[in-house]
């Protein structure tokens, strides 16, 4: 029997296996453990259960002598420092796929919402400020028949792509078969960031992307925060450089509501909420939970990420 710490409750009866095979610490907070609370409790842990708000950096994984495995909550792994882990042979997995399809669909969310003001008109409702029907009022950009730039081709790339045939989008796509970014940025009505965040997609959308893209363009990014300067989009956003922007997620999260992005016109923001489905989230338990004790039993990880 191994000792595992997992860093928050999670949905669905995923922990309830690991309980049946080894002695299990759950963070039970609303808030993740700070890092001298994380040091603390995987002390002694041979097995991890992280989530994307942990930072599991060299520094960590060297004050944990007896840890084995890190399975972290996510298809992402940018919060893992891969190195240190695999300097210490320390197996690390994700939970791909079984988020691909709820993230696309808040992608699509998103991009909806933003094209067509949603909050803004439904705010109008509640404000009674629904006095008529308008002609002028409330005008939005079509979706359908619009060209939609997928930057990062991968999983959800895909799923997305596959929702805009619905709508009789043009897709455009980064990549293998793709097109250049530059190319992607100036087509685009809808520009969709799907990428992993690695030092080559920091800032990747910059002022000088954001500057290539069309006035009426919106962006929508449910990645990672970071893939966007978020200085930058602020002031893409106050000056009509860019039509609109829908986040899910931000840099950092979350915002402080002090941050001059959330004063920004035209701008969507949802609590880094892409894989937030019943389902999607028990999924994620029950890989993360098969990834912990397949490497604890000494075999593979089904979803390794080293
Ligand atoms: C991920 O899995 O990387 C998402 O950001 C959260 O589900």
């Amino acid at each position: 029997m191994a000792r595992c710490f997992v860093t928050r409750e999670l949905p669905g009866p995923g922990l309830d296996r690991l309980r049946e095979a080894h002695e299990v610490d759950v963070w039970r907070e609303r808030l993740p453990p700070s890092r001298e609370e994380l040091a603390r409790r995987c002390a002694d842990a041979e097995g991890l259960l992280s989530l994307l708000t942990d930072r599991i950096d060299s520094e960590l994984i060297n004050a944990c002598p007896k840890l084995q495995a890190i399975a972290n909550y996510a298809v992402g792994y940018d919060n893992i420092d891969l190195q240190a882990a695999a300097a210490r042979g320390i197996e690390v997995g994700n939970t791909p796929d079984v988020l691909t399809d709820a993230t696309a669909d808040l992608a699509f969310a998103l991009l909806l919402a933003a094209a067509r003001n949603l909050p803004q008109a439904a705010a109008s409702v509640l404000a009674a400020d629904w006095l008529t029907w308008e002609p002028a009022r409330y005008l939005g950009h079509d979706v359908h028949g619009a060209t939609l730039g997928i930057v990062g081709f991968g999983r959800i790339g895909r799923a997305v792509a596959r929702r805009a045939a619905g709508f009789d989008m043009t897709v455009l796509h980064t990549g293998e078969g793709g097109v250049a970014m530059s190319e992607l940025l100036a087509r685009s009505d809808f520009v969709s960031l799907h990428c992993p965040l690695t030092p080559a997609t920091r800032h990747l959308i910059d002022g000088g992307a954001l500057e290539q893209m069309q006035p009426t363009a919106i962006l929508i990014n449910t990645a990672r925060g970071p893939i966007v300067d978020s200085q930058a989009l602020a002031h893409a956003l106050a000056d009509g450089t860019i039509a609109g922007a829908a986040l899910d997620v931000t840099q950092p999260e979350p915002l402080p509501a002090d941050d001059p992005l959330l004063g920004a016109p035209n701008l969507i923001v949802v609590p880094h909420i892409g894989s937030a489905t019943h389902t999607a989230r028990e999924r994620m338990a029950t890989l993360a939970v098969e990834n912990l004790l397949a490497a604890l039993a000494g075999r593979p990880m089904p979803h390794p990420v080293i």
